[in-house]
This record gives structure tokens, C-alpha cells and sequence, in this order.
């Protein structure tokens, strides 16, 4: 486990190749053989995935179910969908999950953050961050905003994201 991390820290490789990952479609992916096993970790950014798998990675970690047509309009108006497989042989496995919306100019949110948790606390985390901030900036998107659940303060603050900076305070309307 601390053999991924080391793999995914510092010298991680966001360069962007194109394989194939689901069949008939070629699809940009950032791979890391990071086992003696041959498996590895890689991104996607295709949007065809199967809203059964997301909804189990979902559950495992608690959230409350969400109707899927809605699920599925979120993710085609999305600006950003990245998914994160673990992928051993011709098997392969939906492990994390973050999508973002977008201006497409100057602003981007990113939504839905989540590392299934039997890969949780291995630097996957971070690197399904790293990635998706690199396709927002790559894209010149420069402020970038999330809203984190107060028991993931420390996580986001860790990859430079700050709470309240200079005083702005995140405002919500819900209706009655
Ligand atoms: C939050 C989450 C995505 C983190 O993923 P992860 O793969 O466990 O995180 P990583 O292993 O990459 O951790 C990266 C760093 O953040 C720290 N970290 C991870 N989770 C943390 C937490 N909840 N609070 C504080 N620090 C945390 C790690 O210690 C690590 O620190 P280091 O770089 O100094 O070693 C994952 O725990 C998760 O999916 N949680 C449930 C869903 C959720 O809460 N999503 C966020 C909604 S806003």
C-alpha cells in the first residue's frame, strides 16, 4: 500500500496517453504500473460510465442516493468528468470518482469527490485532485472552488485549497 503512495507522490505522471480502456473507445489516461501484480491506477475522462458502478462507489461511502437521470444530466453538463480505475489483467474496477462544472473561461467547482475505501489513505486522493486541477488548468480555468464537508477541511487544504481567503464566505439559498 505505502509502495502506491510512494508511487503517486512527487514524481506522479500526469502525462496524458491514449489507450484503449472501454472497448471501442479510445480514451485519454494517465496509467502507473505501481504493483508486482501488474496492476496499475489509471484516469479517464469519458463520461460513458455505468451509473450502477458510480452509484456502488457512492454507497460505499455513505452518500445518499441520487435519482440517476439526474445523475446522468449532471454528468453531460459537466465541464470536467474524471474517473479513476484500478485495472489488473482484463479486469477493471471503478475506484474514484470527481467531475467539475464550469464558465469555461475563469471558474470552474469541482463536485463529487470520492476514493472507494479500500484505496482510501494510499495518496489516490491526491492524485484524482492533482489530475483533475492539471485538466481545469490546462484548460486556463485559474479559480477553482469546491465545497468540502467539514471532515475533509484538511484534505483539500493539504493541495493548496484555502477556507474564507480574504474573507469571502461561501453563501447557500435552499428553498423554504
Ligand atoms: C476525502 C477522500 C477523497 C480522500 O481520499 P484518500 O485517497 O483517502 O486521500 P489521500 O490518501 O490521497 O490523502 C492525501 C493527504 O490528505 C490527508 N487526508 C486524507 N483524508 C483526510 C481527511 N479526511 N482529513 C484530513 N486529511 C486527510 C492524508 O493524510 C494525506 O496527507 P499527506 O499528503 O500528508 O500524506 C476520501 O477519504 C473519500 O472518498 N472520502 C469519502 C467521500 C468524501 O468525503 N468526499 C469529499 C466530499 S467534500
Amino acid at each position: 500500500m505505502v509502495f502506491w503512495k510512494s508511487l503517486f507522490n512527487g514524481s506522479e505522471s500526469t502525462s496524458a496517453s491514449k489507450e484503449t480502456l472501454f472497448s471501442g473507445d479510445p480514451l485519454e489516461v494517465t496509467g502507473t504500473t505501481y504493483a508486482e501484480n501488474g496492476a496499475r491506477i489509471c484516469f479517464s475522462l469519458t463520461r460513458e460510465l455505468d451509473l450502477y458502478e458510480l452509484e456502488e462507489l457512492c454507497d460505499a461511502v455513505g452518500w445518499s442516493r441520487r435519482p440517476l437521470r439526474k445523475v446522468r444530466k449532471a454528468m453531460e453538463h459537466s465541464f470536467l468528468v474524471v474517473s479513476m480505475w484500478y485495472i489488473k489483467g482484463a479486469k477493471r474496477r471503478l475506484i474514484g470518482f470527481a467531475r467539475a462544472t464550469s464558465d469555461h473561461a475563469f471558474n470552474a467547482t469541482i463536485w463529487d469527490v470520492v476514493v472507494h475505501p479500500d484505496f482510501q489513505s494510499q495518496g489516490l486522493g491526491k492524485s484524482l485532485m492533482k489530475y483533475t486541477i492539471d485538466k481545469l488548468r490546462s484548460a486556463d480555468i485559474s479559480n477553482i472552488t469546491l465545497f468540502a464537508d467539514p471532515q475533509v477541511v484538511d484534505f483539500y487544504n493539504r493541495l493548496g485549497f484555502l477556507v474564507d481567503p480574504e474573507g469571502i464566505k461561501g453563501m447557500f439559498w435552499y428553498p423554504d
